[in-house]
């Protein structure tokens, strides 16, 4: 198996066993480090870094330069002619006329598939605004395995800002692929994403026990456990178990808590204004004194603000460093095997807990666009050439996913290209919940954001939209 000239856009894109043979490479880079001169002479490294970055921009550039490669770099957005209005497409067809891989990390979200799209070279996503960060996950990976042998069987605590961290999303959809259990402790209203957590349940066959709010948790300075995931292999159920159980399982113990850092850069400006600092606990000497925390690895895929206090630094449970000095072998073996200098060699076999769903794919223009405000699909120098693409993930409600940035929505409005059969008057849109809209055949679903854009394209409200639009009128008018 190769993985030469393939792009790394989400963890997804890579299997269990590429993952395994990526840390075996990494393992032998490691323990040798000096001797990996020359590996990528005469390749080019573009390293585009259009958000601040010290471990992710550093890290890459410190492995092409030992592996004997050369770096071309722009950390400033300003300074491309992305800020005269250029787009991404055409930046990533230039860039990818002069280097030999590229590195991005940009803002928007879907941002660095557009570049793998055009690029014509490998493209590695370096962060792409709240979606995905997948090297950081392999260093997250890497580092458990280091540390505890194996991931599947652990329980993983996630911890802080789990709507915007980027690298939280990567880390669920790896960590359940590779059987663990995932513990969610969001600072309040930063909750894990409502498509993130669709994805992980259909995809990934483990349960998804949702709770309130456990004192146990409130007591020991922990945010609430706001839900488990529990993966198929684990030997208990959640159906099985009552809160009290759930108290008992966080006692056995937790294998590592990920904390990370609210995502300010990220917030709205309502979140901004919900002091959301104040309700941010710190995790300190007092909090891993705690019995669940007895034999926990902390991680942080860092910078670190005020959720982990220095104290904890010199504990032997802290390893957020070496999980940050274990990014530049991860970066070696990664861009040796994209670049195809070095082949990909798997030890044993691919027990992947994932299980790939092939959904169908909506891309008729009927006007609809992905509402998340940061996807790239929908930015103005974007739209001129990226045509919207999503996949039906579910019928009931019917749910959209970006192929870009995979966000989830649920659109309101559905009509069928058979039932006109020709005649206007038949040429009716439904709700999208309604028992009309389950009966479209999936080749023939035309569906709406709005119901002013169903009639902009030619179709008339069916009965039950009309006496809709007539009551959401009359109360409007009291
Ligand atoms: N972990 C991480 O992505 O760090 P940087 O933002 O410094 O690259």
């Amino acid at each position: 198996m190769a993985l030469a000239n393939s792009s790394l856009v989400t963890i997804d894109d890579l299997s269990n066993g590429e993952i395994e043979g990526l840390f075996s490479l990494t393992d032998k880079m490691a323990g040798a480090m000096n001797e990996q001169f020359g590996i990528c002479r005469g390749k080019i490294m573009a390293s585009l870094f259009f958000e601040p970055s010290t471990r992710t921009r550093l890290s890459f550039e410190t492995a092409m330069h030992r592996l004997g490669g050369s770096v071309i770099t722009a950390a400033d957005i300003g300074a491309t002619s992305l800020s005269k209005g250029e787009s991404i497409a055409d930046m990533a067809r230039v860039v990818g006329s002069y280097a030999d891989i590229i590195v991005i990390r940009h803002p928007w979200e879907g941002a660095a598939k557009v570049v793998a799209d055009y690029a014509g070279v490998p493209v590695i996503n370096a962060g792409d605004g709240g979606h995905q960060h997948p090297t950081q996950t392999l260093c997250d990976l890497y580092t458990i395995k280091k540390e505890r042998q194996s991931i599947k069987g652990l329980k993983i605590a996630l911890w802080g800002d789990l709507k915007y961290g980027r690298t939280i999303h990567s880390l669920i959809f790896a960590l359940a692929k590779f059987g663990a259990d995932i513990l969610f402790f969001p600072s309040p209203g930063l909750e894990v994403p409502e498509h993130v957590i669709k994805k992980l349940i259909i995809e990934y066959g483990g349960e998804l026990e949702k709770y309130a709010a456990l004192g146990q948790t409130v007591k020991d300075g922990l945010f609430p456990l706001d839900a488990i995931y529990q993966t198929p292999s684990s030997p208990h159920q959640l159906a099985m178990m009552s809160d009290i159980n759930i108290e008992v399982e966080l006692k056995t113990g937790v294998d590592a808590l990920y904390v990370t850092r609210p995502q300010r850069e990220r917030f709205t400006a309502g979140e901004e204004n919900q002091e959301l600092k104040e309700s941010y606990p710190v995790v300190d000497k007092r909090l891993l004194k705690g019995k669940a925390f007895r034999k926990t690895l902390v991680m942080h895929p860092l910078p670190r603000v005020d959720e982990l206090a220095y104290e904890v630094d010199a504990d032997p449970r802290s390893i957020y460093f070496k999980q940050a000095a274990r990014g530049v072998p991860i970066r070696m073996a990664l861009l040796a095997l994209l670049l195809g200098t070095r082949q990909l060699s798997i030890p044993g076999e691919d027990d992947s807990f994932s299980q790939p769903t092939d959904y169908p794919v909506y891309r008729r223009d009927s006007g609809i666009s992905c509402p998340n405000p940061r996807c790239v699909s929908i930015q103005k120098t974007e739209t001129k050439y990226i045509k919207p693409e999503f996949k039906v993930v579910d019928r009931q409600p019917l749910t959209l996913r970006c192929i870009y940035c995979e966000h989830g929505f649920e659109p309101e409005y559905v009509a069928s290209s058979d039932w006109h059969e020709g005649k206007l008057a038949n040429k009716k849109y439904h709700r999208a919940d309604s028992h009309w809209a389950k009966k479209i055949r999936a080749e023939n679903l035309i569906i709406f954001d709005s119901g002013s854009n169903a009639e902009a394209h030619g179709f008339k409200p069916s009965q039950s939209v009309s006496a809709e639009q007539r009551r959401n009128s009359d109360a409007e008018q009291k």
